[in-house]
């Protein structure tokens, strides 16, 4: 069973070969375009997507060293993400299908970052916690099975990435901010500015994160002009550390009360130091297991993509028709 993954919801175009399962190849390209302007802007990345997405598709086929003969099905994300740049990945998909005479799998995004631990350890126990924490999204899911999981808490305003990045744009730091902070907190004190930790004691496994970010920026307004320059280094570390101590307390929180053995993180922002370093540390004291995917399939990828639609064969679906439309909405909770 080969299948042709392709993945476009939102920056970055990806493509993988999935055969029996196993991941041949995997392309992203990520688009630089939005650097300029701090932010993703949907109508560039839809016209990137345009330009990029048939060279991508021939890339990761010629990794795969296969030929679009030997596709036997088509995977591709329909939502949630950026409607014009659904609807570029999956009007290519939906054509290539109909081309080649086979089946075409939509699949849910973040669906697919949910079972990414799956896809780097196929061993992972269930049920499962999958903490998923990108630029667009920030919730906790137990994940039961496959194809069953429940949404147990998400973020009631900006997403964990989104507060990496809008500090980051306080401190002059650049687009994307995640990967800047990173690297200048592994350089401060993190206990220099006492950041609230919004609704950490709630018994909630919901995230608030505006709080954080107006915080950072009454500091930043307070320290400038100054004649010292800004302590940029600290205000990462506790930025960072303050977000993180939520991120792990409601995570293990989750998967102790749930009784889990297992424990996963998916999307950009697990590819922070601290983040995955205290949840590798949480997980070996309560004594589960803790799978932080390769940091290829924990940002947007179409392995993912691929993986979902090949469990789903596996398990007896039939793909239904071409004829779907994309779904831009976020996940709602069940
Ligand atoms: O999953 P992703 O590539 O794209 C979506 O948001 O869908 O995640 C991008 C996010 C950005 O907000 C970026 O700042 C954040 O992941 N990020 C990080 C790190 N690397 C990327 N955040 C914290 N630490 C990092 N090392
Ligand atoms: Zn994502």
């Amino acid at each position: 069973m080969n299948i042709l993954a392709i993945e476009t919801s939102c920056d970055d175009t990806a493509a993988a070969v999935l055969s029996n399962g196993n991941v041949l190849s995997n392309v992203i390209s990520s688009q630089v375009v939005h650097d300029l302007y701090g932010g993703i802007v949907p109508e560039l990345a839809s016209r990137e997507h345009m330009l990029l997405i048939a060279q991508i598709v021939d890339s990761a086929m010629a990794k795969a060293s296969m030929d679009l003969a030997s596709i036997d099905a088509i995977a591709v994300t329909s939502g949630p993400g950026l409607a014009g740049s659904l609807l570029v990945g999956t009007h290519f998909a939906k054509g290539l299908a109909l081309a080649l005479g086979v089946p075409l799998h939509p699949v849910h995004h973040i669906e697919a970052h949910l079972y990414s631990g799956y896809l780097e350890e196929p061993t992972l126990a269930y049920p499962s916690v999958t903490l998923v924490v990108s630029g667009g999204h920030t919730s906790i899911f137990l994940v039961e099975s496959p194809e069953s999981y429940q949404v147990l808490g998400s973020t009631t305003d900006d997403a964990a990435g989104e507060a990496f990045d809008k500090i980051a744009k306080m401190l002059g730091l650049g687009y994307p901010g995640g990967p800047a902070i990173d690297r200048h907190a592994a350089m401060g004190n993190a206990e220099a500015f006492a950041f609230p930790r919004s609704r950490m004691h709630e018994d909630s496994y919901d995230f608030s994160f505006s709080g954080l970010k107006s915080a950072v920026r009454r500091v930043v307004e307070s320290l400038s002009g100054k004649d010292k320059p800004l302590p940029i280094d600290d205000l990462c570390a506790s930025a960072q550390t303050a977000i993180t101590d939520v991120l792990v307390s409601k995570t293990m929180r989750a998967a102790k009360a749930n009784n889990v053995p297992a424990v996963t993180i998916a999307g950009g922002v697990s590819a922070n130091t601290e983040l995955r370093q205290r949840m590798a540390d949480a997980c070996s004291q309560a004594g589960m297991q803790f799978v932080a995917p390769r940091m290829q399939y924990c940002v947007d990828n179409a392995a993912m993509i691929g993986a979902v639609a090949a469990m789903r064969i596996a398990r007896g679906h039939s793909a239904g028709t071409v004829d779907f439309c994309v779904d831009p909405k976020p996940i709602r909770r069940r």
